[in-house]
């Protein structure tokens, strides 16, 4: 063995005549980022070697020794005294030879059945369950958050828009709550996401599984996976669980993103609908009036960086022949940072709805200066006989009566209302008051704070 032979320290190098360049070493290593699976990869390697004792391969010596490694190499690593090596690769590696440094042979056993490929498959889904189990508790306390505003103002009346111009009058309750109908749907898609990404790859080993009598079913139940990965090429090389995940995620962020838009908009002083408290906002280093609100535009454009990591995950994935290729090790910073991002957003959105601060009058202000009882009048009319095109046509020309005058219908005096429609009586102005409008529109679904009590109620139950 020549010098240069010895001093290899790569857990495969004995067929390499010469030591891989510097320059590939630091291309080719992941350890930089895949540490954070450390504790995951613990886990999963425990449930081996207790499987692989269970099943005669190794001593009852050799497991304890494993777990007593491994018990320190936790405490080390959770201290922060671990010290990570670039020369060994990626986590997986640098823990088997800290292993093997503390217990010798026994740690050196640990490998037996098993690949760094269905190794680092299983990490990825340990990790990725308890993310998904973590992003679920916030999105229900940031639904929780607009349930509570939601309820104090289910009886405050904004104009709806469509086009961004005044519609109909409803209830400000009413719009928060088709954000929490959103993150309700977020927070199952990410349910039903992780029961794909829960299923033990272990046992593939490198892509054709293993000679040696294992019991995958054992280790599945001691990780708590619902069941294993049926076919060894698919489990160690397809990522779509992280794909899917990185989906729902997507649109987490692009309801969270949806809802920025509205709280910029509803806090320009424009608008004037809502203000955020200060500690949410900043200001500006050069016009001493500013507050702006940086959280919601920023959670705005980090939606572009997740989007953007599902597109890298899809396209990491699409050119990929069965079964592992390395391109895999670069699934996990987009991952990373897509759990990252939402666990930050979420956080502080429900901290910053919570404290929202409502300013009904301008609000009511915007509803009754808009016509947006126009629908009331023709509804009414219809009441009344009107075919509901005849009805459209007399309404909009009452509109652009009241909008000469520069009043709203309300304020027509009732002759001239009866000059578009004879039918009109004087039970009109019932119809046109922004309560009338918005108490009629009762039935599930509608914007009558009635029905938005019972969606709260309903939501709670859901929430548990
Ligand atoms: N660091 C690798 C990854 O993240 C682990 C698996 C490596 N397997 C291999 N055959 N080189 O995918």
């Amino acid at each position: 063995m020549t010098d240069q032979f010895a001093k290899k320290t790569e857990a495969w190098s004995g067929r390499f005549s010469e030591p891989v360049s510097e320059l590939v070493k630091r291309y080719t290593a992941s350890v930089g980022f895949d540490q954070r699976l450390a504790l995951h990869d613990i886990r999963g390697s425990l449930a081996h070697a207790a499987m692989l004792h269970a099943c005669g391969l190794i001593s009852a010596d050799d497991l304890a020794a494993i777990e007593r490694g491994m018990a320190q190499i936790r405490d080390e690593i959770e201290q922060g005294r671990f010290v990570w090596q670039l020369d060994l690769e990626d986590v997986h590696l640098n823990i088997e030879k800290r292993l093997t440094e503390l217990v010798g042979d026994a740690g050196k056993r640990l490998h037996t059945a098993r690949s760094r490929n269905d190794q680092v498959a299983t990490d990825i889904r340990l990790w990725l369950r308890d993310q998904i189990d973590a992003l679920v508790v916030l999105l229900a306390e940031l639904q929780r958050a607009l349930l509570s505003v939601a309820e104090r103002h289910a009886d405050t009346i904004m104009p709806g828009f469509t086009h961004l111009q005044v519609a109909q009058p409803i209830s400000f309750g009413h719009h928060l709550m088709a954000y929490v109908e959103m993150f309700s749907r977020d927070a199952q898609r990410l349910t039903d996401c992780r029961a794909r990404v829960n299923r033990l790859p272990l046992g593939a080993a490198a892509l054709a599984g293993t000679s040696y009598p294992i019991d995958r079913e054992q280790v599945a139940r001691a990780l708590g996976f619902d069941g294993v990965c049926e076919n060894s090429l698919d489990a160690v090389s397809d990522r779509d669980f992280a794909i899917e995940f990185c989906a729902a995620a997507a649109l987490v962020m692009t309801h969270v993103s949806r809802l920025s838009e509205e709280l910029v908009i509803w806090m320009s002083p424009r608008v004037g609908f809502i203000d955020l408290p200060d500690r949410f906002c900043t200001g500006s280093s050069i016009m001493p009036q500013k507050k702006n609100p940086d959280v919601p535009e920023l959670a705005r454009g980090k939606t572009g960086r997740v989007t953007g990591h599902l597109v890298s995950l899809l396209t990491l994935m699409k050119g990929q022949p069965l079964a592992y290729n390395k391109d895999n090790q670069e699934d996990k910073e987009p991952l990373f940072d897509t759990v990252d991002t939402l666990e930050q957003t979420l956080r502080i959105f429900a901290e910053m709805v919570a404290g929202i601060e409502v300013r009904p009058e301008r609000m009511r202000q915007a509803a009754a200066e808009g016509f947006s009882t126009a629908t009331d009048l023709a509804d009414y009319l219809v009441r009344r006989g009107l075919p509901f095109r005849d009805a459209h046509e007399a309404v909009a020309r009452a509109v652009r009566h009241a909008a000469d005058q520069g009043v709203d219908l309300s304020a027509l005096p009732l002759a001239s209302l009866q000059r578009f429609a004879p039918e009109i009586a004087d039970d009109v102005f019932a119809a046109l008051t922004l309560e009338g409008s918005v108490g009629s529109r009762n039935h599930i679904g509608g914007t009558a704070p009635v029905q938005v009590r019972a969606a709260i109620a309903r939501a709670r139950t859901r929430l548990g």
